[in-house]
């Protein structure tokens, strides 16, 4: 029996190991698709993503099925190994009851003693089993954390409450693919409370400079530096409290407005947050809708329009108050008027912050006082004659 749970506890083992990574496949699809499931309507794909779920799920269920035969067929061994001793005891015993070296009720007894003992021996090998799904539970659940690529946190790292809000990049050039670069020698100087907007055509690497600054990744070769200490020696938390971001396109999350607003800081008051919405030209639409504050938004509640939700999402960065604001685009997708509500929030935001504004259209960076145009990941100019550069972009479509 040792023999024979040593054999299939491997075996069992990689069976849970492959259900739970073909599990983990199908729910990724299943969580994609719902998640984007106005895209995947508008381009007819309901079908296909349904096929390439079933596909993951019957994977995942033949490799389920796999360990459950291989299971039953372990059980099934281990019962008959019992049976087998279990008969030679008796076999023995009746020989011993009829040579009468051993009286029948002697040979009873000892029957139940040795059933008595095979039970627990039988859980025994049943429970190492149950382990293996268990364990590879835990297995899969460690390489799923682990595959997040985060970046490191020094053992020392610095608190910092406050910053002031200098900004430095020096040399920095960065690759997501190895070989690949993104960033080519960017080196520029934000002086705290300084305002600069980000110009270059698609893909030369304007977002790529705010997820460094954020630190989701660390530069190649080069050094970006807050209040003159690198990024690096920051703790992560502390460093990430600094910064405000307002993204083209903002997500709500399935709760009231107050609750999503709230999201910057959960511990402001309402009035707080309404204070914030204010700044952020919200509260005006907010309390015209029918449960105001309350008002459920998000996937399953009320849905805002493109406008609202970056005034929402101003709210958000006027409730934080970090020291430093990053813009990426946050006005792209919005037509001339509810662009100029924003536009109108965002240049009070800006106040007192040191602001990094990515922008395609030059009403967004009428208020930078520096521009840096940055193409194929390289530098290509950087200046303060706003004016004139506004002046040779394309002009706001009316
Ligand atoms: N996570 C990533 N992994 C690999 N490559 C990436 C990743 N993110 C961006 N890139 C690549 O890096 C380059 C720069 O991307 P980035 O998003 O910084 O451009 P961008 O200037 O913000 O463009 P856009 O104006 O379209 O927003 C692109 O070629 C893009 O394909
Ligand atoms: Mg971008």
């Amino acid at each position: 029996m040792f023999l024979l749970t040593l054999v299939f506890r491997p075996r069992i083992r990689k069976g849970w190991r492959k259900f739970k990574t073909s599990e983990s496949a199908a729910m990724a699809v299943a969580q994609e698709s719902l998640g984007a499931s106005r895209v995947v309507k508008a381009f007819g794909q309901e079908e296909r993503r349904s096929k390439q779920l079933v596909s993951h799920y019957s994977d995942s269920l033949s490799a389920q099925l796999k360990v459950y035969v291989d299971s039953a067929v372990y059980n099934l061994l281990v019962g008959v190994v019992t049976s087998i001793g279990l008969a030679a005891v008796l076999y023995v015993g009746i020989r011993h009851v009829q040579a009468n070296t051993l009286s029948l009720g002697a040979l009873l007894v000892v029957n139940y003693y040795v059933t008595q003992l095979y039970s627990p021996l039988r859980n025994v090998g049943q429970k190492t089993l149950d382990i293996q799904l268990s364990l590879a539970g835990i297995e899969r659940y460690h390489a799923v954390l682990d595959e997040t690529p985060d970046v490191p946190e020094k053992p020392n790292a610095r608190p910092l409450t406050r910053a002031k809000g200098k900004i430095v990049f020096q040399k920095v050039s960065f690759e997501y693919v190895k070989d690949h670069p993104v960033l080519d020698d960017v080196s520029f100087d934000l002086p705290a409370g300084s305002r600069l907007g980000i110009v270059g055509p698609t893909g030369s690497g304007k977002t790529t400079l705010s997820s460094l600054l954020v630190r989701f990744f660390d530069p190649t070769r080069g050094v970006v530096t807050l209040d003159d200490v690198d990024l690096r020696d920051y703790k992560l938390a502390d460093l990430r409290n600094q910064f405000a971001v307002v993204l083209q396109d903002t997500v709500l999350f399935s709760a009231s407005i107050a609750e999503n607003i709230r999201f910057a800081r959960p511990d402001a008051s309402m009035e707080e947050v309404i204070s914030a919405a204010r700044a952020a030209n919200a509260h005006d639409f907010i309390i015209s809708l029918p449960e105001g504050y309350d008002t459920l938004v998000g996937e399953r509640g009320m849905k805002l329009s493109g406008g609202e939700r970056q005034r929402v999402s101003l709210a958000r960065a006027f409730l934080k108050d970090a020291p430093v604001l990053i813009l990426d685009e946050p006005t792209s997708a919005l037509d001339v008027q509810s662009e100029a509500l924003v536009l109108d929030a965002i240049e009070r935001l800006m106040k007192g912050r040191t602001t990094m504004m990515i922008a395609h259209r030059a009403s967004a960076l009428r208020n930078c006082d520096t521009i840096l145009r940055i193409e194929n990941g390289k530098t290509a100019g950087l200046t303060g004659e706003v004016a004139s550069v506004l002046k040779s972009m394309t002009p706001t479509p009316a």
